[in-house]
């Protein structure tokens, strides 16, 4: 093997670049020569392309270098062909694709054509497998114990929820704040660890009837909340509660965003004379869940992650995905052949993977102990959750 290939597919995130660097580190240590396609799937089937050296990397800059597109080889003409071509023509023994559950769909038939190995990264943390459901959750046993780019999105979502307790105080609020992470709850999850009173992920179908009763009962208690909710959450039906109705992108997915507006509002009509509120807010912080510098654990997890899938080829692992796995209090880069990584349906398409539900209180509407616990290796010491000290408030 002289020469490999890289490239980083769907949304972007803090720690894409580390990934880059690990990969070209190890590769300068191989002695591969590196190229890198640009955009994704997209400039691979386009033949666009730079030669990629670590010292062009910043592991410490958001984003990718190499930028990316949500494109899906499959519905482009000759989209496999073609690409293996591009391949062929540059002299490449093998691929590196980074990505979520999308660039991983292609990737896995990708792998069928042309020698492929993988580095997940998504702030939606929904690549990978839970334990064996039944009793106790063994963290060991997760597959891909976070995706590259969750926990610096983890802990600046935990950062928000926790900070907005100044305003929510203040105020009298009740704050609506929104996480990112279209179909699964793990980043609303998150919240939990900034102290949010309430949190709504969409596993779990929309109660709406039991939310405003803890709404009700935990504002009479603090006179202030705050309730993170994930953007995909669900009715009753299955049907996504906001969606732009102008938006579908390449691999059929509705773009939802909007729905802490939609319940806030809602709570307001319902609730705002029996708690004599008025100050019902939303809060979405959006991209910037997905934008600068990756915290420490990110960073060195993912650059471990880019080594390992060097390795990966170097020892003809092919169709393997390198994985973050817990290993006690630590996280390690391990190589697992794609098959026990993902799960997929008929169509080839990965299914993501949800909150795993000993994680999350449905009745409780919260993080379980174990939820708490999970975030722990992720997050590192979070600081505390704020707190005022209750007021004994006296009238002449
Ligand atoms: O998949 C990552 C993600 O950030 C989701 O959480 C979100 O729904 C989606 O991408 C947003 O897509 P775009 O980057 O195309 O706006």
């Amino acid at each position: 093997m002289r020469r490999i290939a890289v490239l980083t597919g769907g949304g972007d995130t803090s720690s894409l670049n580390a990934t880059l660097k690990g990969v070209a580190l190890e590769a300068e240590r191989q002695g591969f020569e590196l190229l890198g396609f640009v955009e994704g799937w997209k400039g691979l089937y386009e033949g666009r392309y730079v030669k990629l050296r670590s010292d062009m990397i910043d592991e410490r800059a958001g984003g990718t270098l190499l930028k990316t597109s949500r494109t899906d080889l499959r519905k482009v003409e000759d989209g496999f062909e073609r690409s293996v071509e591009n391949l062929k023509k540059l002299r490449v023994d093998a691929l590196i694709a980074v990505g979520g559950d999308d660039t991983l769909t292609v990737g896995a038939a990708f792998a069928q054509e042309f020698a492929t190995a993988f580095v997940t990264k998504t702030i939606d943390n929904d690549v990978g497998r839970n334990p064996p459901q039944g009793g106790k959750i063994d963290f060991e046993g997760m597959i891909n114990y976070f995706c590259p780019g969750f926990p610096t999105a983890a802990l600046k979502f935990a950062s928000f929820v926790r900070d907005l307790r100044t305003t929510a105080y203040s105020h009298e609020r009740v704050m609506v704040v929104e996480a990112m992470g279209r179909d699964m709850g793990w980043l609303a999850l998150a919240g939990a660890c900034g102290g949010a009173d309430i949190v709504v992920i969409p596993e779990v179908g929309l109660n709406y009837e039991r939310l405003r009763e803890l709404v009700a009962e935990k504002f009479k208690e603090q006179r202030h909340l705050i309730i993170a909710v994930a953007e995909g959450i669900k009715d009753e039906e299955g049907r996504l509660l906001t969606e732009n109705p102008d938006y579908i992108d390449a691999f059929g997915h509705a773009q939802p965003g909007g729905c802490s507006e939609l319940i806030a509002r809602r709570l307001k009509n319902d609730l705002s004379k029996e708690l004599g509120a008025s100050n019902f807010n939303h809060v979405i912080p959006s991209y910037l869940q997905r934008c600068g510098p990756p915290t420490e654990i990110d960073m060195r997890v993912s650059m471990e992650l880019g080594r390992k899938a060097v390795e990966a080829l170097k020892e003809g692992k092919v169709n393997h995905v390198a994985c973050a796995m817990r290993r006690g209090d630590e996280i390690v880069a391990e190589l697992l052949p794609m098959d026990e990584v993902l799960e997929r349906d008929e169509t080839g398409k990965v299914i993501p993977r949800e909150v795993d539900p000993r994680l999350y209180d449905p009745e409780a509407m919260n993080a379980t102990p174990e939820g708490i616990e999970y975030f722990r290796p992720i997050l590192g010491d979070m600081p505390r959750p704020f707190e005022y000290p209750k007021l004994e408030i006296q009238k002449i």
